[in-house]
């Protein structure tokens, strides 16, 4: 097998000399050259003579970055750094991931994506932008590397909860990227940040003098269509191999594109299917915790938009894993939006939800409410519900007379409030833990601190997307797999349960701290190539042989002997 240094090598066959050098991110080691480094590649002079290790660089890189007092600015000298020297950012990374990745990735690269063109330095990834779109496979050829494993695309439509940030959303493929690199261990020059400028409707961008974007309105319906279809050809001639992740598209977009090109190539889209696998990931684990399987569950889903329809339909699957059938399956749920209980009376549920509809014969004795419809508090009253899932963006909507009625009912209720940003989470998790008297296994959209409860102090997990796709990027390489199946998600999800602090100690989180996301990773990984075997998309090896792939392909930051 190839050591990293040779490997490392060989993606760059041409080493430059001097300046070239020291300006080239991906080789660069300042003043951690040798002193044969330095005669060779003509160093000696640009360089202060005493040569230091990886470890005396990360010290210095973090005073400086202590010395910042914003995020945004702690956030634009990480990019920097990684601009200028990738092995030592993504080394500071590593030794400070807790307090660094929501620097590098949400939330502060919401104002990073807002800032972009203001606080722009230089070029990282792709603009696609749609007056070249004649040329996209041109542009394509114009990447800073030759090979790609992993592509993170976004058009800027539905940036986190900001809304349309038109080419400034490239700022989300660059964060989401750097931590397919820190966590799944993709090689950092071969991944591919790619911004589909199709314009904005955001006024305050298209009337900043300062905007780099194509000022212009969204383009939209077929043109739209077409456009991203002349990009997904291009990508399938110049990069077939590559993985392509869709990220932050608006609803009406992220579904289609994902069913139409799900079959093309290999390609996923973290909002749909890595949400729901986390969020299943989190409710797996919760449910070991209670000894009950997941078919003896009564979920309660509130909020049944697009999130909601998609945990579950996963959970869904999971259950008909479990040989429960099709028809079964359907009975587990009661869903509420915001008109109420989705049931077979109601003429305004899409055909996605009508499959949660609970026919009415099951609802007879049960009373609408002043304003007809049947609430949350209605349906907790009346079932005895073991989980409920918020992903409906109504701040507070898990009072304490509901909260408290479901765990009468329940020794251990699952409670989820998923929406963010943390004004919209359904509930605190202090509330939940006390309202519960800690019983309640609570995991969360938005981050909240631990919980002061007697004499413990409960660390709550945030269901944060970060668990699942650095794994599915790195199970992908490793595994050859040439297409991402829904089997694969659900395997990503059973691979992250298994890993739960919560099985060793029932009163741990329900997954597991970020220091642990690269061991973690693997494991999934693993699972992930193991299942996209059976469903017949990648070629055939053993599961040692695939855990030896793994962790071959996750690089690790350190750096290489550059010889002569
Ligand atoms: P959406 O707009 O598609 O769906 C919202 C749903 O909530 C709809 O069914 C709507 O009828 C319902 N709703 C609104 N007001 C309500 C009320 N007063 N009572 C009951 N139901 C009500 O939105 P989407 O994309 O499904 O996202 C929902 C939330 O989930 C957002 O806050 C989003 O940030 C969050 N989310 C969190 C994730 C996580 O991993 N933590 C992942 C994805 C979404």
């Amino acid at each position: 097998m190839a050591t990293k240094q040779q490997v490392t090598c060989s993606s760059f066959p041409d080493v430059p000399r001097g300046m070239d050098l020291l300006v080239h991110p991906a080789l660069n080691k300042a003043t951690a050259f040798t002193e044969e480094e330095r005669s060779n590649r003509g160093l000696h002079g640009l360089l202060p003579p005493h040569v230091e290790n990886i470890e005396e660089q990360v010290v210095r890189a973090y005073e400086a970055y202590k010395r910042k007092d914003d995020d945004l600015e702690r956030h634009i000298y990480l990019r920097a750094l990684q601009d200028t020297n990738e092995v030592l950012f993504y080394r500071l990374l590593l030794d400070h991931i807790e307090e660094m990745t929501p620097m590098v990735y949400t939330p502060v690269v919401a104002q990073a994506c807002q800032q972009f063109s203001h606080i722009y330095r230089r070029p990282r990834g792709l603009f696609i932008s749609y007056p070249l779109r004649d040329s996209m496979s041109k542009l394509l050829r114009n990447r800073p590397n030759a090979y790609v494993d992993i592509i993170v695309v976004t058009d800027g439509e539905r940036i986190l909860g900001i809304g349309d940030q038109g080419a400034g959303g490239l700022g989300i493929p660059i964060g989401k990227l750097s931590l397919y690199t820190l966590i799944g261990g993709i090689r950092p020059e071969r991944t591919l940040p790619i911004v589909l400028d199709v314009g904005t409707n955001n006024a305050e961008r298209l009337n900043d003098p300062e905007y780099i974007g194509w000022r212009h309105e969204r383009i939209s319906g077929q043109e739209y269509f077409d456009f991203i279809d002349q990009f997904v050809q291009a990508v399938k001639e110049e990069l077939p191999g590559a993985c392509l992740q869709w990220e932050d598209f608006a609803t009406p977009h992220a579904r289609p594109i994902l069913q139409r090109y799900r079959d093309q190539l290999l390609t996923f889209n973290d909002d749909i299917q890595g949400t729901s696998a986390v969020a299943l990931g989190a409710i797996f684990s919760a449910v070991k915790v209670t000894g009950r399987s997941l078919k003896d569950q009564r979920i309660v889903m509130f909020g049944a938009g697009s999130a909601g329809i998609g945990v579950a339909d996963g959970l869904r699957e999971a259950m008909k894993g479990e040989g429960v059938s099709e028809q079964d399956s359907r009975r587990h749920f009661w869903m509420v939006d915001k008109d109420g209980l989705l049931h077979s009376g109601r003429k305004d549920l899409t055909p996605e939800q009508i499959v949660y509809a609970q026919p009415e014969s099951r609802l007879s004795g049960w009373l609408p409410t002043a304003n007809g419809r049947i609430g949350l508090a209605d349906v907790i009253g009346k079932i005895e519900a073991t989980i409920l899932i918020g992903l409906s963006t109504v701040g507070g909507a898990f009072a304490e007379t509901i909260v408290r009625e479901m765990a009468r009912k329940v020794q251990r209720p699952i409670i989820f409030p998923l929406s963010n940003p943390t004004v919209n989470s359904e509930a605190t998790a202090d509330d939940l833990i006390h309202w519960t008297d800690a019983r309640a296994l609570v995991a969360t959209g938005s981050p909240f601190a631990p919980v002061s409860f007697g004499e413990r102090n409960i660390s709550v997990a945030q269901c944060n997307n970060v668990f699942i796709f650095p794994a599915i990027g790195l199970g992908v390489v490793a595994s050859g797999a040439r297409r991402i199946t829904d089997n694969m998600m659900l395997a990503a999800a059973r691979a992250l349960a298994a890993n739960s602090p919560v099985l060793k100690d029932s009163s741990a989180p329900l997954l597991p701290p970020l220091t642990d996301t690269r061991r973690v990773a693997a494991q999934i990984a693993v699972a992930i190539g193991m299942q996209a075997q059976k469903d017949g998309v990648a070629p055939w090896l053993s599961e040692d042989e695939l855990g030896q792939k793994v962790l071959a392909a996750q690089w690790t930051p350190s750096y290489s002997l550059i010889t002569p």
